[in-house]
């Protein structure tokens, strides 16, 4: 079995995984959302204190499975640096206590394996990649052979909407409370620009659009009783008009034969209704993870885990370290 630890964010969570069949036998997760919701957005500081106070919490519920472990596994890129610390630091600790080997997990290749949990790989595969740090296309072939296609040049499409949330003081993670709002609301009462649909470029940018929000929820706090459902609606519809417009052009060039959507955002209803229109006229099959696995958790960490153990692909403790930047 591999113990797999994950806290590049605000998620505290440790799983347990079988290697021969891939089960997932034990998985728990602390969040932090209530307490960094006051502030409409992760404070780094806090969340490492969050962190250094629950995993201990959910590693004792672990022991049963101590004597059977084969390998100790953590996300070590990428994500906040004062986080990624804690769970690199407890994956050391426990590599030196129990002799077991390490392996430094890529959490933007997690989110790719949280399509697998229980479940045999499926490649070639394209995949869309929207959550609270990252945006970004990529042709994945195998758990080695990842190429990113299409990134966001600022914000991420999640971070926009936690953003968006912040500005209508609706809390924290925004996209479920924008999502929950939109459903009311005129999608076309706001013509907001889709950002750089005049440009060839196959990127991702969501600071104009964001910006653009920002003055017409001013305008609406004039108001005698804001209301933003429209707003949001608007928002939502071309926030996720900019991932289709940008994802056609490629498509033309890069035909799908299997498309997936993973990260936080791909919890997100209307997002999923507008892929699955796009991808018609191709025939192609959409992959989705569990509700419960979009979100950050360690059960995607165990699973790619699994595959880097069987492949050898073990750091050695003096090299492990945290890159808060993603090299993918
Ligand atoms: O993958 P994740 O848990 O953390 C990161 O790796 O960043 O993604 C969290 C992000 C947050 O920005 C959150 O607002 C967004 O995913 N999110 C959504 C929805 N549910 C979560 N965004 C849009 N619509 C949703 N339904
Ligand atoms: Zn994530």
């Amino acid at each position: 079995m591999i113990l797999s630890i994950e806290s590049s964010c605000d998620d505290s969570a440790i799983s347990i995984t079988e290697i021969a069949t891939s089960r997932l036998l034990f998985h728990k997760k602390i969040s932090q959302e209530i307490e960094h919701s006051i502030y409409g957005g992760v404070v780094p500081e806090l969340a490492a204190r969050l962190h250094a106070e629950a995993l201990p919490k959910i590693l004792e519920q672990c022991e049963p499975y101590f004597s059977k472990l084969k390998a100790v596994a953590v996300t070590a890129t990428p994500g906040l640096a004062v986080t990624l610390v804690e769970g690199v630091t407890m994956a050391k600790a426990i590599a030196v206590a129990l002799e077991i080997p390490i392996i430094g997990v890529n959490h933007l290749i997690g989110h790719i394996y949280s399509l697998f949990i229980e479940k045999e790989t499926v490649f070639p595969l394209t995949v869309l990649l929207v959550s609270g740090g990252h945006t970004q296309v990529m042709e994945v072939k195998s758990l080695r052979d990842i190429t990113t296609v299409a990134k966001s040049m600022d914000d991420s499409f999640g971070e926009s909407f936690d953003k968006v949330a912040k500005m209508m003081h609706l809390g924290y993670p925004g996209g479920p409370l924008i999502q929950d709002l939109a459903k009311n609301g005129d999608r076309l009462k706001y013509n907001f620009t889709v950002p750089l649909h005049q440009s060839p470029l196959i990127a991702f940018s969501y600071s104009g659009l964001k910006n653009a929000v920002r003055l017409a929820v001013l305008k609406e706090e004039e108001q005698d009783s804001p209301d933003f459902k429209d707003i949001a609606a608007s928002f939502e519809h071309i926030a996720t008009k900019h991932l289709t417009m940008k994802l056609k052009k490629y498509f033309k060039t890069n035909p799908p034969k299997t498309f997936a959507i993973v990260g936080g955002a791909s919890a997100n209803l209307y997002l999923r209704s507008q892929i699955e229109e796009l991808l018609k006229p191709h025939q192609a099959d959409l992959l989705l993870s569990e509700l419960q696995y979009c979100s950050d958790n360690a059960a995607m960490i165990g699973r790619v885990a699994v595959d880097m153990y069987k492949d050898g692909m073990f750091s050695s403790l003096e090299d492990l370290d945290i890159a808060p930047r993603s090299s993918l």
